[in-house]
């Protein structure tokens, strides 16, 4: 298969994780004789200081005719605590879910065999646990009016019908794939945007009668999330839910630094991991690629590529099972692998397909 890929690495670990997972999708290539085409932009503040613009016109464009887009991280210390800056890195990662309309994240959050004790969950309660959360990216009080002065400030939560319908659809239909459950996550009994959230959902929740549909207020669904995770298969919740929901998701596969996404909508896809830029790590070689690498997989997967997205789990599995893994990951917060290493035995691994 030829694909073009836009790369864009970003700022802090990005550059370093994004490297391997280019030399991940070259490995796959290699293996399974594809033609990968690889093409690299600018995003975050890698752009704002070289072209003013933390999402160039020129880096739309490169998205808009690539077949996917290979994302790492934006973000960078010097604008987080300067509330006057004008331009942010994150309003590049906003800017491109907007212009190419990626209206669904797909965040999967699963447990690795071998890791359940990094998780600071017991083990029984988070092993085994496997979901995916469906969050909606492009509305919600992101991109809803704002107004913002010296004594007051707001930001609109506002949804459409059709806006909730499209992404709802998204969410029943990976429901019946995997396991037929699908939590509709809201705050119905204190906001109106949850309301119209809920009836929509449960008008269509009639179309897709072999999906079981339960509806649980956001408070409620972060401590089911924590006491009993395995309770879930499929969550679908607003922009602003979702982000919190999935960071706090994160602790029951153990590291930031293992969960992937992929973003879909309007224009090309976008596969990235759900972990920031991490500033203070940058040139450290100690970020851990996997989130990364387990993007390319999701990548791959999107295109139909099932075998070369498995080579890349397996891969992951193996580097897991082999204590082939960054700091994070290493016992007692130790390894003796950077992320160059890691990336290095990943690629030797898909190539070889045995080690
Ligand atoms: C995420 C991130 C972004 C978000 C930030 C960097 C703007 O936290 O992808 O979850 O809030 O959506
Ligand atoms: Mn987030």
């Amino acid at each position: 298969m030829k694909l073009k890929i836009a790369v864009l690495p970003g700022d802090g670990i990005g550059p370093e994780i994004s490297r391997v997972g280019v030399n991940v999708m070259k490995a796959v290539a290699e293996r399974f004789g594809h033609d990968f085409e690889f093409e690299y932009g600018l995003a975050g503040a890698a752009a704002i200081r070289t072209v003013g613009d933390p999402f160039p016109e020129e880096t739309l464009r490169l998205c808009k005719d690539s077949d996917a887009v290979l994302f790492s991280a934006v973000g960078d210390p010097a604008y987080d605590n300067n509330p006057d800056a004008k331009v942010r890195p994150e309003q590049g990662l906003l800017a491109m879910r907007k212009q190419l309309g990626l209206f669904a994240n797909i965040r999967p959050i699963q447990t690795f065999p071998g890791l359940e004790d990094k998780s600071p969950l017991k083990e029984e309660i988070v092993k085994g646990a496997d979901f995916v959360c469906v969050r909606e990216l492009t509305g919600g009080m992101y991109f809803g009016e704002k107004f913002e002065s010296d004594d007051k400030a707001y930001d609109t939560n506002m949804y459409t019908r059709p806006e909730i319908e499209r992404i709802l659809r998204v969410a029943f239909q990976l429901a019946s794939r995997r396991r037929r459950h699908l939590t509709v996550v809201d705050k119905a009994n204190v906001l109106a945007s949850s309301r119209l959230w809920r009836k929509v959902a449960q008008e269509m929740e009639k179309e897709w009668p072999d999906v079981t549909t339960d509806y649980m207020f956001v408070d409620n669904a972060s401590m089911k999330l924590i006491q009993d995770p395995r309770f879930f298969d499929v969550i679908v919740t607003e922009n602003t839910f979702g982000d919190i929901l999935t960071d706090e998701a994160s602790v029951i596969s153990g590291s930031m630094g293992l969960l992937p996404s992929s973003s879909i909508g309007e224009s090309t896809p976008v596969f990235e991991p759900i972990h920031g830029s991490w500033p203070q790590a940058a040139g450290l070689d100690i970020a851990n690629p996997l989130a990364q690498v387990l993007s390319v997989a999701m990548l791959l997967e999107h295109f139909g590529l099932a075998e070369e997205g498995k080579a890349v789990r397996d891969a992951v599995d193996a580097s897991i099972r082999q204590k082939v893994v960054t700091p994070d990951l290493g016992k007692g917060g130790k390894s003796d692998y950077g992320t160059e290493a890691v990336g290095r035995w990943l690629t030797a691994w898909i190539c070889s397909a045995a080690v």
